[in-house]
């Protein structure tokens, strides 16, 4: 079974690969390199000593998308390859339009064309927006706060309208919550481009000392401590989820929600102590204002994930914080 991977060079496409080649997937990966390395496709090879096809092309390029179906027996695809930053795409929404939405569109066209109708999504829990209650269900109402949640909202609305025209579309729309941490070789993880936004990359460039303090942003939240409270999920755990997914679409037929978390609600401060005890270093803080966009609390209900896909995450928080910072330490 050969499963074609957009974005696979990226943070979570790097790992899925990883957990497809473990269980004997073929891997094909298109990425255009514009938030990852080429030498990751190496790392990926390393570290389960088989070997990967890769094209350093654009999922919004047509004729290179046909040039990968006519060399290769695509059977599914995951498809990861977008932009992902939340403030460049309130500051360039039309970026974050025309990559992810057109990446989407001509993916979908191309493997209509091939006849390749299996597809797993990469969506967010970004789009139910400022949640109503937590935890969430794939029920809840849905919205965004900006441009990136709703690019992600729409692709959710295009695949549905494509499976409603042509029910021999199998689709997977996977609700990512918080993933972190890294492969416990510390040869890929997350490694983003100038200041991170998000707070476990943060506190990993605190403690590398590659940035000076994090701000905490609020603890004046109704929740435990006053801090934001996030399901973080270890981005090995998130990969098996897409495993999970690509199983389903190959013995049940039809379009699929699921949320991918743990269920459980983590707030800033216990991310950070959990991080500092496990690694046994100091990591500077201070509190500051809200950012505004948060939420306090957002966590999922995992049980539908449970039931349709016997997904279960495994790794804890101190298994998240050991790994991120493994990561950091083997790639300064
Ligand atoms: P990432 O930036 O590390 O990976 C995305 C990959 O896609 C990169 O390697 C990039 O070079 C590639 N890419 C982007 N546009 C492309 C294009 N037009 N053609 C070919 N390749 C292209 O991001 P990630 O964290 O691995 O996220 C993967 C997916 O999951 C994204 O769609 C993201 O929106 C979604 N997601 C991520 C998170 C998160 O917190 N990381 C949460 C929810 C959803
Ligand atoms: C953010 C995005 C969300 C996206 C998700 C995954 C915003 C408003 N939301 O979610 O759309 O789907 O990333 O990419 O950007 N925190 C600090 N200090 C920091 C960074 C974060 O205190 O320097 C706090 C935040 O206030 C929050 C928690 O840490 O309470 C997690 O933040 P973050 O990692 O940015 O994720 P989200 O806000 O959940």
């Amino acid at each position: 079974m050969s499963v074609l991977v957009t974005g696979g060079c990226g943070y979570i496409g790097s790992h899925t690969c990883v957990e497809l080649l473990n269980r004997n997937y073929d891997v094909v990966i298109v990425d255009n390199l514009s938030n990852s390395k080429r030498s990751v496709v190496d790392k990926i090879e390393e570290i389960t000593h088989k070997n990967v096809k890769f094209y350093e092309d654009d999922v919004c390029d047509k004729d290179a998308l046909r040039k990968i179906f006519n060399e290769n027996k695509i059977d599914m695809v995951i498809h990861f390859a977008g932009f992902k930053a939340v403030g460049e795409s309130v500051l360039n929404p039309m970026k974050y339009y025309r990559n992810n939405l057109v990446s989407t569109i001509c993916l979908c066209e191309v493997m209509k064309e091939y006849n390749c109708k299996n597809l797993v999504f990469s969506s967010s829990a970004t789009v139910y927006g400022t949640p109503r209650r937590v935890p969430i269900k794939e029920t809840a109402h849905l919205s965004t706060t900006n441009p990136y949640g709703t690019t992600k909202l729409f692709i959710e609305r295009i695949l549905t309208d494509l499976y409603k025209s042509d029910n021999e579309w199998n689709i997977v729309l996977l609700r990512y919550f918080n993933p972190i941490g890294a492969h416990e070789s510390g040869l890929i993880g997350e490694d983003p481009n100038g200041i991170p936004n998000n707070l476990m990359p943060y506190i990993v460039k605190v403690a590398t000392h590659e940035l000076n303090e994090l701000s905490v942003f609020g603890n004046d939240y109704n929740t435990k401590d006053g801090t934001g409270v996030r399901d973080y999920i270890h981005v090995v755990d998130l990969a098996i989820g897409h495993v999970k997914a690509i199983e389903k679409i190959n013995k049940s037929k039809g379009l699929f929600i699921y949320n991918l978390g743990t269920g459980k609600g983590y707030s800033v401060l216990e991310v950070l102590n959990t991080f500092m005890k496990v690694n046994n270093v100091d990591v500077k803080y201070k509190i500051v204002g809200r950012r505004s966009g948060d939420v306090a609390s957002c966590y999922a209900n995992p049980e539908k994930a449970l039931k349709g896909l016997g997904f279960k995450t495994t790794k804890n928080l101190e298994e998240m914080c050991r790994d991120a910072y493994n990561f950091a330490i083997k790639n300064k």
